[in-house]
């Protein structure tokens, strides 16, 4: 089953092209460049008219959900708030028939997600599903949705599952941005020609850097810390990163918003300590590339996933991942990819179960 692959967190990594492709299919017309989504046109209504729209999920799926708050703002013009679903249902927080719910899901079964939507939806918001299993609670208590065609993911680690979130996630947030008429025919053009190309430039991530990886994971193994650092788009994959190498490798990591660094966790640094930085090239590239300045003038081991070409990155740090280059709003889907084969290998070099991590369950069906 796990068609000759050691673990199925490596061929779950390694099936992305494929359920990244499978999630766009059907969906995203490259030619005509346009997006078919029912379940979007179906609260179409209640979009528009949206005050807000309130994303609730928990673990790798709020990341997804973090991501979706940068790209659904900056395109759509529309205020998103995301929640951590097991903080929102106990806050009692303001909702109203204007508010639109997004939850995403893997499993659609996380118990915090599923009370968090029953409390909204009896709040008259209106409810959209993201989730990955057909039929799941989840989905049959939302309102509308679209399901990720990520197939079944058995490690315990979400990696296939992630990046098709965030697939379909771009493509609700192009098409809002498109019927709004918030977002420029140029932008559209460019963020659908990226997207279309999303799973040939993951499939050339793993056939380039998987032996990289490796290397790179042979020499950061006996880690004891770890700090994963980002920005702007590039922050909630900082997030992940930290999230799936503490699963994974048992090491401990945090990811931070690459500035905030300076506000504490920079104390942290020594010759001793690998900062991962997600710097691929984006509209505040230098002010990244700063931020690692002031690592290396600490000592710290810098390792980078930069994008295809940019030697200034390159020539600062330790080790590079290296990923295409394209647009800043879709590098995310892309960025993600080393970290997972990072601490997928950090894991397997440290003699672990990666495929189920102590004390952890595939899908957190008790609070
Ligand atoms: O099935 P869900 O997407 O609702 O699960 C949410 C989290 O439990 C899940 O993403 C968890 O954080 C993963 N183990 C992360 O790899």
């Amino acid at each position: 089953e796990k068609n000759g692959f050691d673990h199925f967190m490596l061929k779950e990594i390694f099936e992305q092209p494929q359920t990244i492709f499978d999630s766009l299919r059907g969906r995203l017309d490259g030619g005509q460049q346009t997006i078919t989504l029912s379940g979007v046109d179906k609260i179409a209504d209640k979009l528009m008219a949206a005050n807000r729209i309130i994303i609730v999920a928990c673990g790798t799926s709020w990341h997804a959900g973090l991501l979706a708050e940068y790209v659904i703002e900056e395109l759509c013009r529309i205020n998103v708030e995301v929640e951590y679903a097991s903080e929102f249902r106990y806050r009692n927080p303001i909702i109203t028939d204007k508010d639109v719910i997004i939850a995403i899901s893997q499993s659609g079964e996380t118990a915090d997600t599923l009370v968090a939507i029953e409390t909204a939806k009896k709040q008259g918001a209106t409810i959209f599903g993201l989730v990955n299993v057909v039929g799941s609670s989840i989905a049959r208590l939302s309102d509308a949705g679209a399901y990720t065609h990520a197939g079944p993911e058995i490690g315990v680690a979400s990696t296939k599952a992630f990046t098709a979130q965030l697939a379909v996630l771009y493509l609700i947030a192009l098409k809002v941005a498109k019927v709004k008429n918030t977002i420029t025919d140029d932008l559209y053009s460019v963020l659908v020609t990226d997207l279309v190309k999303v799973p040939e430039h993951v499939q050339q991530i793993l056939e380039t850097q998987d032996q990289n990886i490796r290397e790179i994971a042979a020499k950061y193994t006996d880690a004891r810390d770890f700090l994963y650092l980002g920005r702007g788009y590039n922050f909630p994959i900082a997030l992940e990163g930290a999230l799936k190498l503490k699963e994974i490798s048992y090491i401990h990591a945090e990811g931070y918003p690459a500035a905030e660094m300076k506000h504490g966790p920079i104390a942290l640094v020594d010759e001793h300590l690998p900062v991962v930085f997600v710097a691929t090239k984006d509209s505040y590239h230098e002010k990244i590339v700063s931020n690692i300045q002031e690592i290396k003038a600490r000592k710290g081991k810098v390792v980078a996933v930069v994008s295809e070409g940019d030697n200034t990155v390159t020539s600062l740090t330790d080790d590079v991942m290296v990923v295409p280059l394209v647009h800043e709003i879709i590098a995310p889907i892309l960025s993600v990819v080393p970290l997972q084969l990072l601490s997928y290998y950090i894991g397997v070099n440290r003699g672990l179960d990666v495929d189920k991590p102590r004390n952890l369950a595939k899908s957190v069906t008790v609070e």
